[in-house]
């Protein structure tokens, strides 16, 4: 552990999880180093980044993993989910099949997650409204329904990326 790991109250593991394409990637780079990539690549296995946030005086490390949509390209699923303590459930507001897919997420992060997991839906590509196949408020419903926090965002146009981090290390904490 390096001298800013020690300096840290809190370290606080998050998973983000959905479909190939749909962004996490680019949400996790955004949100880490304020990066974005139009040509990004899927992702293989697992990665992560952290960043560190001031809640209430206390210095929270936020370490985010990362990992493949798609099945081939999936770390061991058990491992992912273990300890973490929030989870980012993320479609495309631009492809309907990533929003029907969000039942077999859940079901996966009811499977493996914790009880206590406080999880996010997030809507992204927000910037692409002219191509839009889900409506805001199917997003907002069906959270409501599930019971979790609700926010469409745009990891290109940077708008609402801190701001669903923030509320899902928020909710931990
Ligand atoms: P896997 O790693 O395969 O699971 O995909 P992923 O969910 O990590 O998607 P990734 O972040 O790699 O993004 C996929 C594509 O969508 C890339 O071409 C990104 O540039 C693009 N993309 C991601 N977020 C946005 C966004 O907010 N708006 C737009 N217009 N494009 C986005
Ligand atoms: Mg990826």
């Amino acid at each position: 552990a390096d001298a800013f790991d020690e300096e840290c109250d809190y370290l606080f593991k998050c998973v983000l999880i959905g479909d190939s394409g749909v962004g996490k990637s680019n949400l996790l780079s955004r949100f880490s180093k304020d990066e974005f990539r139009l040509d990004s690549k899927p992702t293989i296995g697992v990665e992560f980044a952290c960043r560190k946030i001031k809640i209430k005086h206390k210095l929270i490390k936020a370490q985010i993993w990362d990992t493949a949509g798609q099945e081939r390209f999936r770390a061991i699923t058990s491992s992912y989910y273990r300890g973490a303590l929030g989870a980012m459930l993320v479609y495309d507001i631009t492809r309907r099949a990533t929003f029907v897919n969000l039942r077999k997420w859940l079901h996966e992060l009811r499977e493996f997650g914790n009880e206590d997991l406080v999880v996010i839906l997030v809507g992204n590509k927000s910037d692409l409204g002219q191509s839009r196949e889900v409506e805001k408020e199917e997003g907002k419903l069906f959270a409501e329904t599930q019971g979790l926090c609700f926010m469409e965002t745009s990891a290109f146009k940077n708008l609402n990326v801190e701001e669903a981090f923030l509320q899902m290390i928020t909710k931990i904490y």
